[in-house]
């Protein structure tokens, strides 16, 4: 389930009015997570799980599912360690699968004088002393504390790269300063423009999971 807001049902992802405000639906995710087990069920799909969902909303889906959740999926990277929300998948047993690992520096709003999270000067001097790219320091931690990652690449020397991470590892000391990195920084999340200011667009639904800390 890639969010826990449901859009109108169509043709459209995410249908929008005329106005440019989105067609929300008013499903529970509860009511979508069953109807994706009776999936599983069919052998249809062999497993179902979730995207940006945080801790409080698993358990509520942990609370009523037949089929536990066996993922779920969202953004994870140094500056957005996800810590807390990791330990949390990690008590109730679900796997947790970072998507943007590396920041996607490609994004088309990414503003032109932010820092590019792969041109961090601190993961820069950990990537230095393995003698491995900022990119594979990155996928290792993510390896080491057992998340799953989906880099994106167009390079295939960058994607065969990309896939060398298991042929060296992190000390205590690095994961501990690859955590220090973390400050809450979110690429991914939509946003539109109201009254001049860029704000997320989704804040004010009630199952938007961002509001939580967590
Ligand atoms: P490109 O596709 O031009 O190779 P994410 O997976 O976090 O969304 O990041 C995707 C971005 O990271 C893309 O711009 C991709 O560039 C770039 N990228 C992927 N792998 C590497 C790498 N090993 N070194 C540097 N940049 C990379």
């Amino acid at each position: 389930m890639h969010w826990p807001m449901a859009f109108q049902r169509g043709t459209e992802l995410m249908p929008k009015r005329a106005d440019g405000s989105v067609c929300y639906d008013d499903i529970h995710y509860q009511e979508t997570w069953v109807a994706m087990e009776s999936l599983v069920d069919k052998g249809l799909v062999r497993a179902i799980g979730l995207s940006n969902f945080n801790a409080r909303q698993i358990d509520d889906v942990i609370s009523i599912a037949k089929h536990k959740p066996v993922v779920n999926q969202v953004e994870c990277h140094p500056y957005l360690s996800q810590a807390k929300l990791l330990s949390h998948c990690r008590s109730v047993g679900v796997c947790v699968t970072a998507y943007s690992p590396l920041g996607s520096g490609d994004r088309p709003w990414a503003s032109p004088d932010e820092l590019c999270l792969l041109q961090d000067p601190g993961l820069g001097a950990i990537a230095l002393r393995h003698s491995m790219t900022p990119a594979q320091v990155i996928l290792r931690w993510q390896v080491q504390r057992g998340v799953v990652c989906i880099p994106k690449s167009v390079t295939p020397s960058r994607i065969q790269q990309n896939l060398q991470v298991f042929d060296f590892s992190l000390s205590d000391e690095d994961m501990k300063q690859m955590e220090s990195f973390s400050r809450n920084e979110r690429y991914i999340v939509p946003a539109v423009e109201r009254d001049g200011k860029r704000v997320w667009r989704d804040a004010e639904h009630p199952h938007f999971p961002f509001n939580d800390p967590y």
